[in-house]
């Protein structure tokens, strides 16, 4: 039995102070559960509301590509500064250290490579999305493909699914259809069907136009990809006309690995993602920072 002697009256009740309800502040996800809510809240910043993820997933598809031949090497010294990693189940267990805090996106899906036709992919067993202590998890839609538009969509249904079991949010990856433009009414299709089947976020490619259509009619945040290995301060334009079209961050691989300078790019992304800094201000930023 507790110990009454020195029992002190509760007295801190703060009549004058209702208790605060705080909206969400990522769209969209204002009505899901308190586990989704709080692994976005460590993806996304509170502050900021963006989110710079660090992609090093591409080995999953493509084998040993340039700059991730050595992920230990070229990309553990990079996960401090990044929001978020996102990467396969075999790569975080081989090489990234159980000890590092950040959350991780896995990416939860796989099937074919590049050496067959891409995107005909089968999801993980969620239990192990919950072992490596994942955030959330990553699942490629491929809209417009007709071998494997089904199939994706399907995965990404029975993942949210999963996640919503779980308190794990899901990301949709839009693929890129091979019969489909790449373009605003592409990408806009193609979010727009992540978000109606549920995904908590969503990840596609930025267009020079109509971008900020793809952001409006998606009712969940938007990362953008990087792409191929851009000049430095092109990549960062690219991160930074995102940003100002409503995107609510980056996923990015290939321009920071394959950079000259990884970790100065990191920075320079971070201070476009999260402290608004110009193409030419974070240009400036990389350049000393190398
Ligand atoms: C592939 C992916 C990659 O993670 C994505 O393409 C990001 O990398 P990059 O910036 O190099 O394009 O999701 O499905």
């Amino acid at each position: 039995m507790a110990d009454m002697d020195g029992f002190k009256e509760a007295s801190a009740y703060g009549f004058d102070q209702p208790q605060k309800n705080e909206a969400f502040f990522l769209k969209g996800n204002e009505n899901r559960g308190w586990g989704v809510k709080n692994r976005l809240a460590r993806i996304f910043n509170p502050k900021s509301g963006h989110t710079v993820m660090l992609a090093c997933d591409h080995g999953f598809i493509m084998g040993p590509t340039s700059g991730l031949e050595r992920v230990d090497l070229t990309i553990n010294p990079l996960i401090e500064y990044a929001d978020c990693l996102m990467c396969t189940r075999g790569i975080l267990r081989s090489v990234i250290p159980p000890t590092m805090s950040k959350p991780i996106c896995l990416r939860s899906d796989g099937g074919t490579t590049i050496l067959t036709d891409l995107n005909l992919n089968r999801v993980y067993d969620v239990e192990d999305v919950v072992r490596v202590n994942a955030s959330a998890m990553a699942v490629m839609v491929a809209c417009g493909d007709k071998a494997s538009e089904m199939i994706t969509t399907q995965n990404l249904v029975h993942t949210v699914d999963m996640g919503e079991k779980l308190g794990i949010p899901v990301l949709g990856v839009t693929a890129v259809g091979k019969d489909m433009a790449r373009d605003a009414r592409y990408f806009g299709l193609a979010t727009r069907v992540c978000a109606e089947n549920g995904a908590s976020f969503v990840k596609t490619y930025y267009t020079e136009e109509g971008f900020e259509k793809v952001v409006a009619q998606c009712p969940v945040p938007i990362v953008i990809a990087g792409g191929k290995k851009l000049p430095e301060e092109q990549a960062l334009e690219l991160a930074y006309k995102a940003i100002q079209a409503g995107a609510a961050g980056v996923d990015m691989g290939r321009n920071v690995f394959q950079s000259a300078k990884p970790l100065a790019m990191m920075k320079a992304i971070a201070g476009v993602v999260h402290n608004g800094l110009t193409p030419k201000d974070a240009f400036q930023l990389y350049n000393d920072e190398k």
